[in-house]
């Protein structure tokens, strides 16, 4: 079967599928993303995808190309033709076309583009396997909230994991916080058992993943606590994760070359991964996604 994309209004051949030279977010990264999972037919956290497509794009004062309602159709169109069952939607919206010049283009129409792939269906046993972080020094903007598709830093850093033989890299502070990996949030249980990640703030992506994990750890009772933590907690922890619509939830089991805990996938990250399954198969997502800074 092959491919198909949706470029600009129009649903497209994949390996056909092309945007204009001069489209912004080719010439200056001006623009945003999201990427949706698609788990047993269904998409995973679509209202909140879309309330934090709102705050990007309003952060950065690109327009929606057309309403939610419809956008919300096309991504559903996009996975149903490339017949994904389980995998991903990738959405992007930049500025659009116009001669290159650094200032916002006067009446230029946003510019949309969407891909859907076909991935293996989540497998608790391989994500329970463990997987190595490294750290690294954070050298990105400082505006980590929106989800812009000026991803250098990002791809660099893993660049530098996948070298190192790790799966991620956590990108580290100025003030020696871990914010949260190259394409994933960060976790840890502390320990004295404390459940930690970052909290939101202009310093991480605030998760759907994220957001889901806290909902479902909220439901079933156990305490986390949403704070920064540093290389020296995280090494000294008892467990470690990290989160994402791509790793759902995924045992870290070494970082910087040291094992985590006994070096085997954590008690309470095994239960996580539990309880994030139930949850996004009997709600579809988190709730409270309003707010995004
Ligand atoms: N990345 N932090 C960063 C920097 C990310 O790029 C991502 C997701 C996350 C997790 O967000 P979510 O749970 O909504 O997927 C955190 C996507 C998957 C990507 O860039 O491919």
């Amino acid at each position: 079967m092959s491919r198909i994309a949706y470029v600009n209004g129009q649903y497209v051949p994949h390996q056909d599928a092309a945007v204009h030279i001069e489209d912004r977010g080719y010439q200056f990264a001006d623009g945003v993303y999201e990427v949706f999972a698609v788990h047993q037919g269904s998409l995973i956290g679509e209202q909140g995808h879309m309330d934090r497509l709102d705050h990007s794009l309003s952060e950065l004062r690109i327009d929606w190309p057309m309403s939610r309602r419809a956008l919300s159709v096309i991504v559903r169109e996009i996975a149903r033709r490339n017949r994904v069952r389980d995998g991903l939607v990738y959405l992007q919206i930049t500025r659009g076309v116009a001669r290159r010049d650094h200032p916002f283009p006067a009446d230029t129409m946003s510019a949309l583009v969407l891909t859907a792939r076909r991935m293996p269906s989540l497998d608790k046993e391989q994500l329970r396997k463990g997987v190595d972080v490294i750290t690294i020094p954070d050298i990105r903007w400082a505006r980590h909230d929106i989800k812009s598709v000026s991803l250098l830093p990002n791809i660099l850093g893993k660049q530098q994991a996948r070298e190192a033989g790790a799966y991620e890299a956590w990108m580290v502070g100025a003030d020696g916080m871990v914010t949260e990996g190259t394409s994933s949030n960060a976790w840890i249980v502390s320990k004295d058992g404390e459940l930690l990640t970052h909290n939101t703030s202009h310093g991480i992506l605030n998760g759907i993943t994220r957001l889901s994990v806290l909902e479902a750890a909220a439901e079933a009772g156990i305490k986390f606590s949403e704070r920064p933590f540093s290389v020296d907690e995280a090494m000294q922890a008892k467990e470690a994760f990290v989160t994402s619509s791509t790793s759902h939830v995924k045992a870290v089991t070494v970082i910087d070359g040291q094992p985590v805990g006994n070096g085997h996938v954590g008690e309470l990250t095994s239960r996580m991964l539990d309880l994030y399954v139930d949850f996004i198969e009997a709600k579809g997502g988190p709730k409270n996604t309003a707010t995004w800074n």
